[in-house]
């Protein structure tokens, strides 16, 4: 099923592919603001001869059409990185820009797509279909996926795959589960008045502070109660703004949060009773309430056809010993917005080895990678494709 004379270019370009990790990784850009790195990528794909476009701000799509007839599947790599300072300071590719770094891996993402480009490349007149290469912006926001598709990322497109690297997995473990596998992400803002006033006279105020603080002490029925104890949930109050000082009282209060979750259903459920409890603890007290509900990712639900060929792929890749269970997380990714318009999945590569102190979390300033899991994703990129179009 894999094809040596991918495994062969992958390893003779593994220097390569180091290089341009560490050179993004230098050069982090946040979301939305991609230019430098779309250059690259743009002229990089240029240099192979890759027909590709720009797309709006920022992100790439590319294609290659295989030398026989056949269907077309997609890869895709998120280019962004993260308002995060960089700790590890004493790296020969630390972040150049103060108070950005990669701090999730998408250098990473983006180096090993390229090259696994650079070596479907060099193989396409074997190849029975076509392979569409979308780099993706702003992955940190949650829409820069939708975003792409709405500029035709999708179109044609039989079956997608993603990966992402993984410092929470042992490196060059393999993971693609069958269904949900990232959480939907959704994100609340409840605002309460009341009437603000003294500090020392209560008794004519409706104290904003203390309504959202019994809508925090509440809400945490809603997961604990009404939900199914098999069914992932949660729901996270992350933010509150109530008050000005210590003498007066609380007129407004504005709370934020964001929920999780793997169905649809469930997500429906705690849509509501958010706006219930709400409307209800603004009652007791006199106040008012508004609710603000922002669905932004579905959850990723991997096809198991596509998951079984990722498992199948590492296995005769990599050997059995390489693919790995990694249960679901809460985590969100808006690789949900390509599997809306085909089937297909998405693969953690680990990268965490405690010797090379690669375990750190994702979004953690002192988050690093094993460098020996690229040449494992960019691989795995181009065996999955290759596989998928030759089955
Ligand atoms: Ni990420």
């Amino acid at each position: 099923m894999i094809n040596e004379k991918i495994k062969k270019g992958i390893q003779q370009y593994s220097e390569e592919l180091t290089a341009i990790r560490r050179k993004l990784h230098s050069e982090p850009e946040l979301s939305w603001e991609e230019y430098e790195t779309t250059k690259f990528v743009s002229s990089y794909l240029t240099e192979l001869g890759i027909e590709h476009r720009k797309t709006e701000p920022t992100g790439v799509i590319a294609e290659i059409k295989g030398g026989k007839p056949g269907k077309t599947v997609a890869l895709r790599a998120d280019m962004d990185a993260l308002p995060v300072e960089e700790l590890n300071t004493d790296l020969p590719y630390t972040s150049k820009v103060k108070g950005k770094m990669h701090a999730c891996g998408h250098d990473t993402h983006t180096a090993m797509l390229l090259i696994a480009a650079k070596v479907l490349n060099e193989n396409k007149d074997e190849l029975q279909g076509n392979v569409r290469f979308i780099f993706q912006p702003a992955e940190e926001t949650g829409r820069g996926a939708g975003k792409m598709v709405e500029q035709g990322a999708m179109e044609g497109v039989d079956n997608v795959f993603g990966i992402h690297i993984w410092s929470q997995m042992p490196v060059n473990k393999v993971s693609c589960i069958a269904g949900p596998s990232f959480a939907s992400t959704d994100v609340f803002t409840v605002s309460f008045k009341g009437r603000g006033g003294h500090g020392a006279m209560p008794h004519g105020t409706i104290d904003a502070a203390v309504v959202a603080s019994s809508f925090v002490m509440n809400v945490q029925s809603v997961v604990s109660r009404t939900i199914d104890p098999q069914q992932p949930a949660v729901v996270t109050i992350g933010k509150m703004d109530v008050g000005t000082r210590f003498n007066v009282i609380a007129e407004n209060a504005v709370i934020e949060g964001t929920v999780r979750c793997f169905d649809a259903s469930t997500q429906d459920h705690i849509e509501k009773q958010l706006q219930i409890y709400a409307e209800n603890v603004a009652n007791i007290y006199g106040a008012t309430s508004k609710v603000d509900y922002q669905r932004v990712t579905h959850a990723v639900i991997n096809e198991e056809e596509s998951a079984k060929l990722v498992q199948r792929v590492a296995a005769e890749s990599f050997g059995e010993e390489t693919v790995y269970y990694e249960k679901p997380t809460m985590g969100g990714e808006d690789f949900s917005s390509y599997l809306e318009k085909a089937p297909g999945c998405f693969a953690l590569v680990g990268s965490g080895n405690p010797e090379k102190d690669t375990e750190w979390a994702h979004h953690h300033g002192k988050f690093n990678v094993d460098e020996d899991a690229l040449a494992t994703g960019a691989e795995l990129y181009a065996q999955y494709a290759w596989a998928y179009l030759t089955q």
